[in-house]
């Protein structure tokens, strides 16, 4: 068990499962945010990754870091900050970041940004293990929702293979307590879906009746999609369905997130 764990993003969606899941296997947890918080049983502490503002404070007696906090356009300086923090500290604290299946094979900026920070990583000649995950639920039922809001519901011709952030937690728990491992082997949802089947059950959870149409999108990203660079079919390691996750939510429409 180490000594002193910090998750980055403590408050975030996937952080704060991870922050409970660690609380819960009595790990000693400390907790980044940009803002002064308290409570929860966790040791807060607060730092700016994309000023280095209170980093140095945060990694000091810490021996692994579960990086969740994600600053969308600074994910490869905000990556340099922390390995920086982490390499001064006067221990060779394990890195546990969390990437996103397909970073290599679509050319998304955030991807490519993704991508880029698994390489400082990597390179940073510090203990590290990346994961990979596919779209979180969260995620897919937010861009869904944003569909259905048109009197016809468009979807691409994509297939997704949303995760539960609590089946992503306990695999970067798991991994966080253990030893480096490098680069481990993605981990998916629990099923493989078509946009179009998965708009269906979010108009039925939903309670709406609307028509879903396959529309064509253009592009070198859409093309990605298209072929599936975005899934782990030989991963489908979550168990919690989007239908479950969709249940647990109540109206999707009221809720942007859980
Ligand atoms: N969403 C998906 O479908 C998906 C799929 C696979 C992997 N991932 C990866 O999972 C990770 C977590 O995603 P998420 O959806 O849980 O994120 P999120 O809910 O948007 O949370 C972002 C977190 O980052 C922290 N943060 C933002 N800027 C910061 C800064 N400059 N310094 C310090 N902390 C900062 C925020 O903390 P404060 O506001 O409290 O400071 C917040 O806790 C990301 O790396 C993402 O790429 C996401």
């Amino acid at each position: 068990m180490p000594e002193q764990i910090l998750v980055t993003g403590g408050t975030g969606q996937l952080g704060r499962v991870v922050v409970e899941r660690l609380r819960a296997a009595e790990a000693p947890v400390r907790a980044l945010s940009r803002r002064r918080r308290s409570g929860e049983g966790v040791e807060w502490t607060v730092g700016d990754l994309r000023t280095g503002r209170g980093i140095d404070v945060a990694v000091a007696g810490v021996d692994t870091v579960v990086h969740c906090a994600t600053d969308y356009r600074h994910e490869v300086e905000t990556v340099r900050t922390l390995v920086e923090a982490a390499r001064w500290s006067g221990q060779p604290a394990h890195l546990v970041y969390i990437s996103i299946v397909g970073v290599d094979r679509v050319p998304l900026g955030y991807y490519r940004a993704k991508l880029a920070a698994e390489e400082v990583i990597a390179g940073s000649g510090l203990p590290y293990t990346i994961l990979r995950a596919t779209q979180f639920h969260a995620l897919v039922r937010t861009l869904l929702a944003g569909a259905s809001r048109l009197p016809v519901v468009p979807v691409p011709k994509f297939r997704f293979q949303p995760v539960d952030v609590r089946d992503v937690a306990a695999r970067l728990v798991e991994l966080a307590l253990g030893a480096a491992q490098g680069r481990v082997a993605d981990f998916g949802g629990p099923q493989v879906r078509t946009a179009a089947d998965l708009a269906h059950s979010f108009l039925a959870a939903a309670g709406k009746r609307k028509k879903v149409v396959t529309v064509p999108a253009p592009g070198r990203i859409a093309r990605a999609y298209a072929a599936g660079g975005n899934l782990a079919p030989d991963h489908a390691d979550g168990v919690v369905t989007f239908e479950q996750y969709l249940a647990e939510c109540g109206k999707p429409m009221a809720l942007r997130y859980r």
